[in-house]
C-alpha cells in the first residue's frame, strides 16, 4: 500500500520480510537513544533481530519505506498473544488475556519522520490485516511511559483505552484497543 505523508513524501507500507533484516538493523541503529529506550521489544544487535523472527512464528513485523531512498522509516511489531510476564498485571485490571484472541503491539517511527502521519497510517494498515484474523484486542507491549506524550497521544488518537497504571522506570499506562468496536465508538 502506498501513502502520502504530511510532508508530501510517498511511502510504502507492508509486512517485514526475511530479506529486510539488514535494512531493519540499519533502521534501529539510527534511532536516537531516547527513541531506543521508548521502543524495546527486542535488542538491536543483528543476531537478536534474526532470532526474534527465526525462533518465533508469533512475531510479525510491519514497515514503512521511503520510496525515494528505499530506507525503512517505521517499524511496528505485532506478537500474537500476550506477554507472560505482564499477565498478572493485566489480570489485576480484570482483563483475561488470551493467546488466541489478543495480540501485543510495539510501534516506532524514525526520529526525522515522526509526526508526519506515518504512525496513524501504519496502524490502520495493521488493523486491516488483523481484521481478517481471530485477534480482537491489541495490548501495548509493556505499556507506555506517561511522560511519552507523543506516544500517549498517538494511542488515545487511535482509540486505545487506559487499563491501569504501573510503576517501572517511572509511571506507565497499560492500554488496549478493541478491534471489534467501530473506531469512533
Ligand atoms: C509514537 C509514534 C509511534 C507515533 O507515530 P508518528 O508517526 O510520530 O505519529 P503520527 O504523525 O501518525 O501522529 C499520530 C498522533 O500522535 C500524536 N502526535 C504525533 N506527534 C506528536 C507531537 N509532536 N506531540 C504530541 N502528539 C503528537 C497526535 O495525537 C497525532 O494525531 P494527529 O496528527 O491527528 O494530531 C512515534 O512518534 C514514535 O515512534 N515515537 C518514539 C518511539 C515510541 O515512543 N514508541 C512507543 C513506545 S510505547
Amino acid at each position: 500500500m502506498i501513502i502520502t505523508t504530511k510532508n508530501n513524501r510517498q511511502v510504502s507500507l507492508r509486512r517485514l520480510k526475511s530479506n529486510d533484516l539488514d535494512d531493519l538493523f540499519d533502521y534501529l541503529q539510527n534511532l536516537r537513544e531516547e527513541t531506543k529506550r521508548q521502543f524495546g521489544p527486542h535488542r538491536f544487535d543483528k543476531q537478536s533481530i534474526i532470532d526474534f523472527y527465526t525462533y518465533s512464528d508469533l512475531h510479525l513485523g510491519y514497515i514503512a519505506c521511503d520510496m525515494e531512498t528505499n530506507q525503512i522509516i517505521a517499524y511496528f511489531i505485532i506478537k500474537t498473544g500476550y506477554l507472560q510476564h505482564d499477565a498478572v498485571r493485566l489480570q489485576s485490571y480484570g482483563m483475561n488475556p488470551d493467546d488466541k484472541t489478543d495480540c501485543t503491539f510495539a510501534p516506532s517511527v524514525a526520529d526525522a519522520w515522526q509526526s508526519c502521519g506515518i504512525g496513524n497510517q501504519l496502524f490502520h494498515f495493521i488493523l486491516s490485516d488483523l481484521r481478517s484474523t481471530e485477534i480482537n484486542r491489541i495490548i501495548l507491549w509493556g505499556g507506555v511511559q506517561m511522560d511519552n506524550i507523543k506516544a500517549v497521544n498517538f494511542y488515545k488518537k487511535n482509540n486505545f483505552k487506559i487499563l491501569g497504571k504501573f510503576t517501572h522506570n517511572g509511571e506507565n499506562y497499560d492500554m488496549y484497543f478493541d478491534i471489534s468496536k467501530p473506531q469512533n465508538a
